[in-house]
């Protein structure tokens, strides 16, 4: 910070009204006073996120991301705070003043844009390069793969120096300290040879962001020497979990899906042949933050990846994380060729686009892999896979979903639907039902049964109440919904509003109930005596033990007091029991 002045800050503030600004980027609906969406920070169906305008400030309740404008537009476009306050002064039309460039101020600017500037000066040599004597064979390389001009300028490749120090002598002679140079990741050194070029004699591959600024490269040898291709390690600029090579092209693509591949040449060769909403991770592997980014720009991904078995273990992979965004996953066979850049080259567009046309959902994919599981000629082995698969059918959420899917995988199977149906049912239950062994047992000495429910509901309350910053880290891992005792249910969720509207407060809450015995279980949930354990990893533990054991009740009661056959509810609880056992509780 530092650069501008407070009152510019507060200017810029003022004009730029948090319901405007975040509903520029995600879809926002009304409820009360505030607003709410689907987080962008965390996977997420459910609109966990408030935004609220008397207070100018998010916050979500899932992930506990929240903060006032400014933060918003940092998460969200992955920026520092000058580059936000920079968005929205433009967006407001406040003109920022001009800032020196002195030399002082140039070493003070934050590290992470002086790489993106270093970065910038480098793509630029290495497309010049391209141009020159020495980079002929470069360019020979990528036209002889089939890139034309105009792909070369718009992915702005270009090609690194054969001595290895071409760069560094071009940054040094800009007045680049070898500190800078070694953070941005363009230069190695060592004793030897001092300061030396990370990239050499290597078509280069600059890596932009959703801004098109210039976080990273990979660069390709042009022959068979290992390693094939060689990219940026990760610097303040350059984080490989959370960008996408090609996406700042493909998102302003307009098409109903994303493409996403394995290599830098296939994003490339799809662009060309006008599949322009051609994405790839970055020499890792697709992470959640990636699948979270995808989702803002479409609901639906086509996978390309390699046809040989490391490209079909990598879509399995992906595929889950797809889902856990939302998103819908289809997967194009590229049979009999290796990637989509070597399938256009032989077959063309014409034939991909019927490759889109017709790629196979994900759901069927992964059974043919998991067929390889199982003896589908041996009875025993077969009816495990179906029960398998019956498990897999009970992630489909909507009901009518499920069934379509149910139908579709009876014929491929030649079972009856109902059969089918009947299982998927049977497993449900099976995996809905609360095994014994994981039950928890009531705590000793205790009287009435029934009573522990309240009881660990009250204490974990009671925890909860201890003050706003406990109610915040709690929330996170727990809904109004995971308390059935009605009482504890509506604390909880007044206290949500009251930490919504800046004002938590849990003695007021004795206004909305006037019953004595009311207020009676109230000051009990209140004043629970909360066992205070020495040091923060003992709490979390306490607190791990009793948030499980109070949503296990939860999920026990909501089984007992199920409608039999209502798969919708069947499917809630699954999917409980599975965020159960991912729980880990921190109250950072
Ligand atoms: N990759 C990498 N390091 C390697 C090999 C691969 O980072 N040593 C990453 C690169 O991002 C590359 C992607 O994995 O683009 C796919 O690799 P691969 O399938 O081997 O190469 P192709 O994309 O087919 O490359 P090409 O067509 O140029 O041979
Ligand atoms: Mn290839």
């Amino acid at each position: 910070m530092g650069f501008y002045s407070q009152e510019l800050v507060e200017e810029i503030r003022s004009r730029s009204d948090i319901v405007d600004v975040v509903s520029g980027y995600i879809k926002l609906q009304r409820k009360g006073s505030s607003y709410v969406c689907v987080c962008p920070f965390h996977n997420d169906h459910n609109p966990s996120m408030n935004v609220n305008r008397p207070r100018q400030m998010y916050y979500c309740f899932s992930c506990g991301a929240g903060g006032d404008v400014f933060k918003f537009v940092m998460d969200y476009e992955n920026l520092s705070f000058p580059e936000a306050v920079k968005v929205l002064a433009d967006r407001a039309g406040i003109a920022l003043p001009e800032r020196e460039d002195s030399r002082e101020e140039r070493e003070s600017r934050d590290l992470k844009e002086r790489i993106l500037e270093v970065n910038k000066l480098a793509a630029q040599f290495y497309y010049y390069m391209l141009r020159q004597p020495d980079g002929r064979q470069a360019y020979e390389y990528l036209t002889g793969r089939g890139l034309s001009q105009e792909t070369i300028r718009s992915f702005g490749l270009g090609c690194s120096g054969k001595r290895g120090n071409e760069l560094y002598q071009y940054l040094k002679s800009k007045g680049y300290s070898d500190s800078l140079l070694k953070e941005s990741g363009l230069m190695n050194a060592d004793e030897k040879r001092g300061m030396y070029d990370r990239f050499w004699n290597r078509v280069m591959f600059p890596i932009m962001d959703t801004r098109s600024r210039v976080i990273g490269f990979g660069g390709r040898v042009m022959g068979d020497a290992k390693p094939k291709y060689l990219n940026s390690p990760e610097t303040r600029a350059f984080d490989k979990s959370r960008n996408l090579y090609g996406l700042h092209l493909a998102r302003a693509s307009r098409k109903p899906n994303m493409i996403l591949c394995e290599g830098y040449m296939d994003v490339i060769a799809l662009h060309q042949a006008g599949f322009n909403q051609a994405v790839a991770s970055l020499g890792t592997a697709f992470t959640q933050q990636q699948s979270v980014i995808l989702k803002r720009y479409t609901n639906e991904v086509l996978l390309t990846y390699d046809s040989d078995d490391a490209g079909v273990r990598a879509a399995a992979r992906a595929i889950p994380i797809l889902k856990d965004a939302g998103l819908r996953a289809r997967v194009i066979n590229m049979e009999p060729y290796k990637d989509p850049d070597e399938f256009i080259r032989a077959l063309g567009a014409e034939e991909f686009q019927k490759r889109i046309d017709s790629a196979e959902s994900s759901f069927f994919f992964e059974l043919r892999i998991l067929e390889r599981n199982y003896d589908l000629k041996d009875p025993e082995s077969k009816t495990a896979f179906f029960r398998e698969v019956s498990g897999k059918l009970l992630e489909f959420e909507a009901g009518i979903e499920r069934n379509n899917y149910i139908e579709a995988t009876a014929a491929r199977y030649h079972l009856s639907a109902e059969q089918l149906r009947k299982l998927v049912s049977q497993t449900g239950e099976r995996l809905g039902g609360m095994p014994r062994a994981a039950a928890p047992k009531p705590p000793p000495g205790r009287k009435k049964p029934d009573d522990a429910e309240p009881a660990a509901q009250r204490l974990l309350l009671g925890w909860m109440s201890a003050d706003e910053k406990h109610f915040r880290s709690i929330s996170r891992y727990v809904e109004p919904e995971d308390f059935t005792d009605p009482l504890c249910r509506k604390v909880v969720e007044l206290l949500r509003e009251q930490t919504e509207s800046g004002m938590f407060q849990p003695a007021s809450l004795y206004q909305y109930f006037t019953e004595e015995e009311e207020q009676k279980k109230l000051s009990a949930a209140l004043g629970a005596q909360i066992p205070v354990p020495d040091g923060r990893a003992e709490e979390e533990k306490a607190l791990q033990e009793l948030i499980l054991r109070v949503k296990q009740q939860s999920i026990a009661w909501q089984t007992e007091n199920m409608e039999p056959g209502d798969m919708d509810t069947l499917m809630k609880i699954v999917r409980k029991r599975r965020e159960i056992e991912k729980l880990h509780i921190s109250l950072d």
